[in-house]
């Protein structure tokens, strides 16, 4: 299976998900201001994938400062993460890896020189990016129990081994339960403006020998009405305390069509993806991006030149339009403020 996010030889590899399908090309990054460069551009996206880029960023932040006393060494690191903070708003993945990135230095005594901090970013760095596979390995087993029954499925955006270390969150429950003979077909939302559906689910899923069926943003309550899907399955950017969702601009309307046509609507995500600081989803930080990206399409001129956009990356999609959110601990069901707050427990 592809990788988007490799380190290896002091180097962070990202697979440019930008030029996805058509070219299969690597950038290597050297130097983290590259790496947050590619978080920015979108060459690098999906919540846990940009968490464990900005972890290895981190990594390579710190090797710049080799050599410097204690205070310098973590003053100056603090700026790279304030920096790195800085390149996508909504997908909590991203503080909380950088978080757990300073948690190392925080820990270690007052005396330690560079060299041993940064061997100690570098070990978290590579554990989060470990984990990160092995939650999407356990994520994939609970979920599948959801399909005990030849399904046909519906996702939206790319929630898949590319928005991850490995497997994916829903794309990872899809394949499971592919495998186990679940899975009649996965229609893929295109996904405008960026298209993470047409460009990556559907080449991510073509690749496993998955049967997809890709369709434009705007058929999926017409799929829905004529009973071609069984359930939606997608991924999350931010969950908040009562279980309401970030996740892809147009989540939220396929969550509406689900509930209006009687379908489950399944969010598969890890625990990093939850924001257990924050009561709602009203609190969630929507990235906005800029106009070009909806007015054209593969470089082509769609729009007026000057018309007025909105561009929206994300929306919240409510906890009561939510049957179950999927994690590596288990399947949480409403009331999400308790099972939230259980997971809260739960959680190393
Ligand atoms: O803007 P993107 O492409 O980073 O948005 C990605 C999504 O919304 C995904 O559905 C989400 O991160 C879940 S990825 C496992």
């Amino acid at each position: 299976m592809m990788r988007s996010v490799v380190w290896s030889n002091n180097c962070l590899t990202l697979l440019n998900q930008t030029l996805l399908p058509t070219k299969l090309e690597y950038i290597e990054c050297y130097d983290w201001r590259r790496a947050a460069e590619a978080i920015r551009r979108l060459e690098v996206r999906g919540a846990p994938a940009i968490g464990a880029a900005a972890a290895f960023a981190l990594v390579l932040g710190a090797r710049e400062l080799t050599g410097l006393a204690t205070n310098e060494f973590k003053h100056k690191l603090l700026a790279t993460a304030e920096a790195l903070r800085q390149t996508r708003p909504t997908a909590v993945n991203l503080f909380w890896a950088i978080d757990r990135m300073l948690n190392v230095i925080t820990r270690l005594p007052e005396s330690t020189d560079s060299a041993t901090a940064i061997a100690a970013l570098e070990q978290e760095a590579i554990v989060i990016a470990k984990e990160d596979q092995a939650v999407n390995e356990q994520m994939a087993t609970y979920g599948a129990s959801l399909f005990t029954t030849p399904t046909s499925v519906l996702t939206h955006c790319n929630a898949g081994a590319l928005a991850t270390v490995a497997l994916g969150t829903a794309l990872g429950v899809i394949r499971k339960a592919w495998s186990q003979g679940n899975i009649t077909g996965v229609f893929a939302d295109e996904t405008r403006p960026l298209l993470q559906g047409a460009r990556l689910t559907a080449w991510e899923l073509m690749q496993d020998g998955i049967p997809v069926t890709l369709i434009t943003d705007n058929m999926a309550g017409w799929v829905m009405k004529n009973q071609m899907v069984h359930a939606v399955i997608v991924g999350a950017d931010r969950i908040a305390l009562n279980g309401d969702v970030a996740n892809k601009i147009g989540t939220y309307s396929v969550a509406i069509l689900a509930k209006e046509h009687g379908i489950p609507f399944y969010v598969a995500a890890p625990v990093s993806t939850f924001d257990f600081t924050i009561s709602s989803g009203s609190d969630i930080p929507i990235e906005e991006r800029c106009a070009s990206e909806v007015t054209s399409l593969g470089g082509n001129c769609v729009a007026p030149a000057g018309v007025k956009v909105f561009n929206p990356a994300f929306d919240v999609t409510s906890h009561t339009m939510i049957s179950a959110i999927i994690t590596e601990y288990g399947i949480l069901r409403a009331p999400y403020q308790e099972s939230i707050s259980q997971l809260s427990k739960m959680r190393k």
